[in-house]
């Protein structure tokens, strides 16, 4: 479904925004009627997606917001209610990875993670909730595979993700009687720049994505429309019965278990 009627006369809030994941969720929220307001610590990312958004003829605006400090986010909140008079989304997709091990990660670095991936999202939702609650309306909290499982020296990103579900599933229960409903999306690898971020550590960058394609059964990535695809779903009235799920998007990443019978080599 494409329907450019689907979010008509609703509201959006999209951290993460500018770019990537919540890049690709904003201008899919704008395309499908949307009024989007994108809150991002990336300022001309920022203003270059709005400018995006409104060239195709959609409604945006920009406020720069860091998610980790909660007077940015209620100023995000603030600002979509004093643009829009409503919010009907809420899509939390700002988030940072950190590579280590409880030894090797700085408390300094830890605490970032946290506050960026997770308590953003707390943020966001404490000062979103009494507008949601009015209009009925829905959060996507951006987790990942690494809710699930996880690899080694990727301590502080994996709790992050995985709190995000119990932090997802606890307002889905709480809020459930109020008509807001909240979900969660966890994606595979996804070609953002985020990847391009975590390729660039190592030497050769193009193994990185080599490995990143054959891990995946489907042998390839994640675009960030595949991935926005799911969080407008779950954000619309298509998912009127969804509510505390967490919908892989991961090409298959989640289901191998290693060694394989003798018959699957005949
Ligand atoms: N790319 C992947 O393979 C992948 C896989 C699973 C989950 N995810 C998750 O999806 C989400 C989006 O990832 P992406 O790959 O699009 O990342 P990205 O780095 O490409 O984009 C992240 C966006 O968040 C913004 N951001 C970061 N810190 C911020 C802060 N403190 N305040 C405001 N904005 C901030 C950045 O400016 C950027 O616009 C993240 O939560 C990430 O953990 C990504």
């Amino acid at each position: 479904m494409n329907d450019k009627s689907e979010f008509r006369q609703k509201a959006a809030l999209v951290t993460g925004g500018a770019m990537g994941i919540g890049g690709a969720v904003a201008k899919m929220l704008a395309a499908r009627g949307a009024k989007v307001l994108i809150a991002d610590r990336a300022e001309a990312e920022g203003n270059k997606a709005v400018a995006e958004i409104k060239a195709a003829g959609g409604e945006a605006a920009f406020i720069k917001t860091d998610v980790s400090k909660s007077a940015d986010c209620k100023a995000a909140v603030d600002k979509a209610i004093e643009l829009f008079g409503r919010l009907d989304v809420v899509s939390n997709n700002a988030g940072i990875q950190r590579y280590g091990t409880v030894e090797s990660t700085p408390e300094s670095e830890w605490d970032e993670v946290m506050s960026v991936n997770l308590n953003s999202v707390y943020y966001i939702c404490k000062y979103a909730m009494p507008h949601l609650k009015k209009a009925k309306g829905s959060v996507v909290n951006m987790t990942s595979v690494q809710a699930f499982a996880t690899q080694r020296g990727v301590a502080a990103y994996t709790t992050s993700k995985h709190a995000l579900i119990g932090l997802t599933r606890s307002m889905a229960i709480d809020y459930a009687r109020d008509g807001v409903r909240v979900n969660c999306v966890a994606p595979g690898t996804v070609d953002t720049p985020m990847l391009k971020y975590a390729a660039s550590l190592d030497p050769d960058p193009e193994s990185v994505y080599e490995t990143c394609r054959n891990m995946h059964p489907v042998g390839r990535i994640a675009s960030a429309d595949e991935v926005a695809e799911v969080v407008v779903f779950l954000a619309s009235e298509r998912a009127s019965f969804v509510t505390g799920a967490c919908y892989s998007v991961d090409g298959g990443l989640l289901l191998p278990i290693g060694g394989e019978p003798k018959t699957s080599q005949e």
